[in-house]
C-alpha cells in the first residue's frame, strides 16, 4: 500500500459493485478509518462488514463528500451527474462506474493494462468502462500486438448482477418460485429471467441495437485509441447470478498462427487462457466469479474467415468489470502521481 493516506469515499457501498468495492479494499489492507461507505438515505445507519469491524452508512450528501482523495461512484447516472462535479469542486477525484462521463472528451475512460497514461489527462473525473467492454477491450489489445484490427464480431453473454443488486434477487426468487410451480414474479425486466435469455440489455435505439451495444462499440473506440474500429455487438442477458462472458469474432490484416495468438494472450496482464477443451478446460462465469483476471478459451481459427480468430471469455463483472479495475484505476494514479487534476499536476 501507498506511504501517502489516501481517504476513500464510496458511493452505492450497499449496491453490488460497491460491496465488493470495500471486499477488495479489505483485501489490500486499507485502514477502516480511511474508507466511508456512501448510499442513499434509505441506508443511513446501516452497518457494513469490513474487515475486523463494521463500517456505518453515510447518506450521500454536499456535506459527506468533503475531505476525500478519491470517491468511487457505482450508483446510477443521475446520482453521478448529482454529486462527481461536487467532490471535485472540493478537491477529490472521482472514479465513475457508470455511463454518465464516459465518452465525454475531457474525462479519461481507463482500463489501466490498456491506457494507464489517459489518467494523466483527468480532470476530476475518471470513468470506468461498461463492464462487457472491458474484458474485450483488453483481449483486442493483445490481438493487435499481432496484426490490425479490421472488423470485430461479439455476442454476449450477460450476468444479473450487472444490473445490480434487485436484479440478483429477482433471479434467485424467480428460481425458487419456478421449483415450487409458482409463477415467478417479473420487476426489474420486462421478462422473466430465470430458465430464459433475454437478447436485451438496456434500451433499443432506432438502429435496431441497444443502447449497450453502442456502448460496447463507442467505448472500446475511445480506450484503444482507434476511432474506425468496426465493431458489431449483440448484447445478451442470461440467468447467471455473476460473471460475463463473450463469444467473440476477430479479423485482422493478417493470418496468425494459433500458437501466437494463445502467446500474445497469455503474455497479456490481468488475462488468462484456459483452453483444454479435451479436457473440458474452458471459461465459465462460475470459474471467473472471484477471480480478477479475464479467462480466455476455445481459441480457434475462424473457419468463415481466412484472417479470422474465434474465442471465448468469461469474466467476474463485479471484479475486473467494475471495481477492480476502478481500484486498479486508483492505483494507476497514485503511481503516476496524478491525483489532482491535469492543470496542476506535472505532465
Ligand atoms: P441504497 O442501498 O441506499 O439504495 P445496485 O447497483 O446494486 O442496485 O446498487 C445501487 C447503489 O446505489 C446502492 O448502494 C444504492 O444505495 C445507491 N444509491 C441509489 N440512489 C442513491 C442516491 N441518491 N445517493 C447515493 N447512493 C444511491
Amino acid at each position: 500500500m501507498s506511504e501517502t493516506r489516501i481517504r476513500i469515499g464510496i458511493v452505492g457501498a450497499t449496491g453490488a459493485v460497491g460491496r465488493v468495492a470495500l471486499s477488495l479494499l479489505e483485501e489490500r489492507g486499507w485502514p477502516a478509518s480511511d474508507v466511508v461507505a456512501l448510499a442513499s438515505a434509505r441506508s443511513k445507519g446501516k452497518w457494513l462488514p469490513y474487515a475486523d469491524t463494521e463500517l456505518e452508512v453515510v447518506e450521500t450528501t454536499p456535506e459527506t463528500l468533503e475531505g476525500f482523495d478519491v470517491v468511487f461512484i457505482s450508483a446510477s447516472s443521475a446520482v453521478s451527474r448529482e454529486f462527481a462535479p461536487i467532490v471535485v469542486e472540493k478537491g477529490g477525484l472521482v472514479i465513475d462506474d457508470g455511463s454518465a462521463f464516459r465518452m465525454e472528451p475531457e474525462v479519461p475512460l481507463v482500463v489501466p493494462e490498456v491506457n494507464g497514461g489517459d489518467v494523466l489527462w483527468h480532470r476530476g473525473i475518471i470513468s470506468i468502462p461498461n463492464c462487457t467492454t472491458t474484458p474485450l477491450v483488453m483481449v483486442l489489445d493483445a490481438l493487435r500486438q499481432l496484426g490490425a484490427i479490421e472488423r470485430v464480431t461479439v455476442a454476449t453473454y450477460q450476468a444479473v448482477s450487472g444490473t445490480g443488486a434487485a436484479a440478483v434477487a429477482e433471479l434467485n426468487e424467480q428460481t425458487a418460485a419456478i421449483a415450487r410451480g409458482a409463477s415467478p414474479q417479473v420487476a426489474v425486466y420486462p421478462y422473466q429471467i430465470a430458465m430464459n435469455v433475454l437478447p436485451h440489455v438496456d434500451s433499443f435505439k432506432d438502429d435496431g441495437y441497444t443502447v449497450e451495444e453502442h456502448k460496447m462499440t463507442n467505448e472500446s473506440r475511445k480506450i484503444l485509441h482507434d476511432d474506425g474500429l468496426r465493431l458489431s455487438a449483440t448484447c445478451v442477458r442470461v440467468p447467471v447470478p455473476v460473471g460475463h462472458s463473450e463469444a467473440v469474432h476477430v479479423d485482422l490484416d493478417r493470418s496468425i498462427e494459433e500458437s501466437d495468438i494463445r502467446a500474445a494472450l497469455n503474455a497479456f496482464p490481468g488475462v488468462t487462457v484456459v483452453d483444454d477443451p479435451q479436457r473440458t478446460l474452458y471459461p465459465m462465469p462460475h470459474t471467473a466469479e472471484g477471480k480478477d483476471e479475464v479467462l480466455v478459451g476455445r481459441i480457434r481459427r475462424d473457419m468463415s474467415s481466412p484472417r479470422g480468430i474465434a474465442f471465448w471469455l468469461s469474466c467476474d463483472n463485479l471484479r475486473k468489470g467494475a471495481a477492480l479495475n476502478a481500484l486498479q484505476i486508483m492505483d494507476e494514479v497514485i503511481r503516476r502521481d496524478a491525483l489532482s487534476p491535469a492543470a496542476t499536476h506535472k505532465a
